[in-house]
């Protein structure tokens, strides 16, 4: 897919919660192809100490409206200019970024051991705080392409958790909040759902939650495909500052990734 660098218009900026806005960004053209689990590497214009694109998840790809979703959590200087955005300003993006989860047609180079997710008909997705995002496109066409997703999302309380009348569109929805505020009291890692029959599990969030995810699917030989969040400058694989240790040596989360099968990582 190529890549573009594009000054998206603002649509909207919709308030989540009190840290977290969705921004719903289109284009005069047809926005370019995208794939749940890429990411866009935006500019921040206006401010004095952000000097570096941020990578942010594609949340959602809606084609009708010709949008672009971007999930926001306004964790410093440049998300919160993010968040300050207004109907009509511009975004410059480059995108699309990565490669995405596996989907019908193999896209991941990285993957050998399923080139056709679709083939699996119970699908986990499993998401912790802003780790979500990417997974609503993901379980979106998922549906489409007539899965049947399992949502398990958490947070540290019922506010982190988000766009939940969303997901709930695309497939069942479980939750946990480590306060107990809404759904199961703990952690997505203790949810009674985990008792069921998955074949196979993606995942995106905290570092030790997924590695705990990738532990539950590493003991019972489901697949599993981790979405990582390195540090990232270029986005490009130009500086190495994302690099992650495999099983094929070292490889830049911006471009070898950021989704990779568990069985190439070197994760206890
Ligand atoms: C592939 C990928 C997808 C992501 N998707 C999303 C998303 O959909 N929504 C979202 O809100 N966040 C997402 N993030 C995290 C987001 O990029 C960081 O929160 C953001 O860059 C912080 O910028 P800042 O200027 O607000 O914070 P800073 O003031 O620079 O730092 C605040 C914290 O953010 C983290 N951070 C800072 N710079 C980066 C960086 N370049 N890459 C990764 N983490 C960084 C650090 O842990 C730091 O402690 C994603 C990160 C990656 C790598
Ligand atoms: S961010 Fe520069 S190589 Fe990955």
């Amino acid at each position: 897919m190529k890549k573009q660098i594009l000054d998206l218009t603002v649509r909207a900026v919709e308030r989540l919660s009190e840290k977290h806005v969705l921004i719903r960004l289109t284009d005069e053209q047809p926005l370019p192809e995208m794939v749940p689990g890429q990411f866009v590497e935006v500019r921040v214009d206006g401010s004095t100490s952000t000097f570096l694109r941020r990578p942010i998840s594609i949340n959602m790809v809606n084609r009708e409206k010709n949008e672009l979703w971007l999930m926001v959590a306004m964790v410093g200087d440049g998300t919160r200019k993010l968040g300050q955005l207004q109907p009509g300003d511009k975004l410059n993006c480059l995108l699309p970024l990565g490669n995405g989860f596996t989907l019908q047609d193999g896209r991941t180079a990285l993957n050998t051991e399923s080139a056709d997710l679709t083939k699996h008909s119970s699908p986990l997705l499993v998401g912790g705080g802003v780790g979500v995002a990417p997974l609503l496109y993901l379980g979106a066409e998922m549906k489409r392409m007539g899965m049947e997703p399992t949502f398990l999302l958490g947070g540290r309380t019922k506010n982190d958790l988000l766009e939940l009348d969303l997901f709930n569109r695309y497939g069942r929805v479980c939750v946990t909040t480590e306060d107990g505020s809404m759904g199961e009291k703990g952690f997505v890692t203790n949810h009674s759902v985990l008792g069921e029959s998955f074949d196979m599990i993606c995942t995106c969030g905290p570092t030790p939650m997924m590695k705990a995810v990738a532990r539950y699917a590493k003991q019972r030989g489901i697949y599993c495909e981790v979405s990582l969040e390195n540090m990232m400058a270029c986005g490009l694989g130009a500086c190495l500052c994302c690099v992650e240790k495999t099983v094929d040596g070292n490889l830049c989360v911006c471009k070898d990734g950021p989704v990779f099968p568990i069985s190439k990582l070197t994760w206890e």
